[in-house]
């Protein structure tokens, strides 16, 4: 059941579930005024913010009841408008922002690929190209400034995931990490982070490599690792101790997931590790937020979450053997599997 919805009448419950798209308009929509960057000095007027966020004032005043209501902000005695913790991640500058995060995935780009679930449902194809003429990748390529912030959003996002590795896997062992489609290198920088003697290797499209190299150097483990531009169905570098592939299936039907896979198998010597993160879709109806993450995959891609017997077919499709599944304290699970 949807958090926060358990115990309510079922016709109160499903109001919640048809208008909870409000909410993510009003999240986004702080994000773009930068509303909680306006107030990381402390709290201001609703005049004050108004101006710096060239708005009405009259109407912002009900925008920042409405965002209190959600907890985003809240009100002092003297009724000016301060940050809370849980608006603080949306600030652009702080460790994990999750402002880009906001504006991307809750873009109207994507926005009009959800619109057209019923027709990806219907036909099992992804909704995103039909409306915008291209790929979900081709489109990042072609708008630079949006692909710009999904690869923020990515690393914004990736805080969650940055520790699974150090977490689940012995990197003490690993010469070699080699992060396949590693964006701007939030992991990568999380596993050199806790492993001095590991070097990295962050293969990913070649726009995205400006972005990763400013992420490394600022994160100061520049100098470990090498930027390699790949096309993952083409070939992905060799030499690797370990090979790391983390939110990459998912975006990825069987047959390009299995390609994908195919080019590491490929690229591998015998006995070198691939750590499939990803979030493991567990048997049973209870509320879990990769459901219905599925469905963006769907509507982006065509792509899907899997279960834990759908990781093991992919990768025995891809000519690995046993497969073995680290669950983490985050959503995310490592699924290890060893070339031979
Ligand atoms: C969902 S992001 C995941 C990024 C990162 N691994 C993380 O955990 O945040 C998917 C990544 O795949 C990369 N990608 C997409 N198509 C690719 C291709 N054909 N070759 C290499 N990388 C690709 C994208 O540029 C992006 O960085």
């Amino acid at each position: 059941m949807y958090p926060g919805t358990e115990g309510l009448p079922p016709r109160v419950a499903l109001l919640q579930l048809i208008t909870a798209s409000w909410v993510s308009h009003a999240v986004r929509t702080m994000a773009v005024l930068g509303v909680a960057d306006h107030l990381a000095d402390g709290p201001r007027t609703v005049g004050e913010l108004a101006e710096a966020t060239g708005t009405d004032a009259p109407t912002l005043a009900r925008f920042m009841r409405a965002l209190a209501a959600l907890g985003l902000v809240a009100h002092d005695a003297a009724g000016r408008v301060g940050l809370t913790p849980l608006g603080e991640p949306l600030r652009a500058a702080v460790p994990g922002s999750l402002r880009s995060y906001a504006l991307a995935i809750a873009a109207p780009s994507v926005e009009r690929a959800w619109h057209d679930l019923p027709n990806a449902l219907r036909t099992g194809e992804p909704s995103f190209p039909d409306v915008h003429g291209l790929g979900f990748w081709d489109y990042l390529a072609a708008h630079p400034e949006e692909g710009a912030l999904f690869d923020a959003a990515m690393t914004g996002s990736a805080e969650l995931r940055s520790g699974v590795l150090p977490a689940a896997v012995d990197l003490s062992a690993i010469g070699t990490l080699i992060d396949v489609g590693g964006g701007q290198g939030r992991m990568l920088a999380a596993a050199l982070a806790s492993a001095p003697g590991l070097r990295g290797v962050l293969a990913d499209r070649s726009e995205v490599l400006p972005g990763a190299e400013a992420f490394l150097d600022a994160a100061g483990v520049r100098d470990r690792c090498d930027l390699v531009a790949v096309d993952f169905f083409e070939s992905v570098p060799t030499g690797g101790d370990a090979y790391v592939l983390a939110h990459i299936v998912h975006d990825w039907p069987d047959e390009q997931a299995v390609a994908i896979l195919r080019t590491c198998h490929q690229a591998m010597a015998p006995g070198a590790r691939l750590w499939v993160v990803e979030q493991v879709i567990q048997p049973g109806d209870e509320y879990d937020r990769a459901k219905l993450l599925d469905m963006l995959m769907l509507v982006l891609f065509g792509a899907q979450e899997r279960t834990a017997d759908e990781y093991r077919s992919l990768l025995q499709a891809a000519g690995f053997g046993e497969v073995v599944i680290h669950p983490t304290d985050t959503p995310y699970s490592v699924i290890e599997t060893v070339r031979h």
